[in-house]
């Protein structure tokens, strides 16, 4: 059942976060699903616009048409990721989205917020509910590229401002993560001083958090051990995701940590059996690494086991 992030946020907000997962095929969107089923989570199934336009956007959208009757007790999001106004106007009109992510945070704070504003309009009109970002990440976007050097916190005193200005229905801030695999070089982690502030001072809005995968040592030596070329390949503490996850933090981004399952099973099952040229065995393993890898991430953020009880408040 495709339902809004706000009544996922609603019944998150400071017990736990939702995990919003990228997904591009339909080895993912399968895996996705039978993760979120086996560990009783409610998710979000988030779509970039290179995702939209890998195969066809009607391909995917089709796909997780179809994924919600195969798993029917499935309750979900359906969210595009770091949209520009255009493709979030596109999205909102397709009436398949229940949210949408304005990303203007590359442009000055009044203009992120007209940007916002109109966007926002636009959706609310039509139940459509949206995420907006404030502050820079470090790492690469797909439509902007911001240098490390460039990277901002999100200023805690300009988030009432913003929100209050937007209407927009949840925030991502830059708290200390980036995008990508390497996230830090040293012992970096999660602003929780920023987070805590912005909690204070908007208490019960929901905080989203790109950036979050964690990229696992263990996947990144196998990787490694298998020819890849991942050297010092590093993500966030998954103890602080669980922190961040009670305390106002309720969504939770994850496109990378994907990749890496994907990565790591085909590399090895090609090392394994360099005779096999069927896509399926790698296929069908890759749909169990990642749903189990979905499994435990749903642990770590605490949705796992929440789904009867968002069954409940629909
Ligand atoms: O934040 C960006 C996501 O990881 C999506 O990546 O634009 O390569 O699909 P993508
Ligand atoms: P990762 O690169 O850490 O997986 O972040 C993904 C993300 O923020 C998608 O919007
Ligand atoms: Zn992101």
């Amino acid at each position: 059942m495709i339902v809004t992030t706000k009544v996922l946020f609603d019944h998150a907000y400071g017990n736990y976060a939702v995990g919003a997962y990228n997904i591009n095929n339909l080895e993912q969107i399968m895996g996705l699903f039978r993760g979120n089923m086996d560990s009783k989570a409610p998710f979000i199934v988030q779509l970039s616009k290179g995702a939209r336009s890998y195969t066809d956007k009607r391909m995917l959208e089709a796909m997780i048409r179809t994924a919600n009757e195969i798993f029917p007790d499935a309750i979900f999001a359906v969210h595009l990721d770091h949209g520009d106004e255009e493709t979030c106007y596109e999205c909102i009109d397709s009436g398949f989205y229940s949210s949408v992510m304005i990303d203007a945070s590359a442009e000055e704070f009044d203009k992120n917020i007209e940007i916002t504003k109109r966007v926002v309009d636009a959706a609310h009109a039509k139940g459509v509910v949206v995420e907006a970002e404030l502050g820079k990440l470090g790492g690469v976007e797909e439509h902007v590229s911001v240098d490390e050097a460039d990277a901002k916190l999100t200023d805690p005193r300009q988030v009432e401002e913003f929100v209050k200005r937007s209407g927009c229905d949840s925030l991502a801030c830059a708290i200390g993560t980036s995008h990508g695999a390497y996230k830090f070089t040293g012992s970096q982690g999660l602003h929780f001083d920023v987070i805590e502030e912005i909690a204070r001072l908007l208490p019960g809005f929901p905080m989203v958090m790109h950036g979050s995968s964690s990229v696992p040592q263990e996947e990144v030596q196998r990787i490694n051990a298998a020819g890849g070329k991942l050297a010092g390949a590093k993500g966030v503490d998954e103890a602080q995701i669980s922190k961040a996850s009670k305390m106002g933090v309720t969504k939770v981004n994850i496109d990378t940590d994907g990749r890496l399952v994907w990565c790591r099973v085909h590399r090895e099952s090609f090392i394994e059996s360099p005779e096999h040229f069927d896509l399926r065995p790698p296929g069908k393993i890759f749909m169990a690494e990642y749903a189990r890898y979905i499994a435990h991430k749903n642990e770590v953020l605490g949705s796992a086991g929440q789904l009867d009880a968002v069954r409940k408040i629909l």
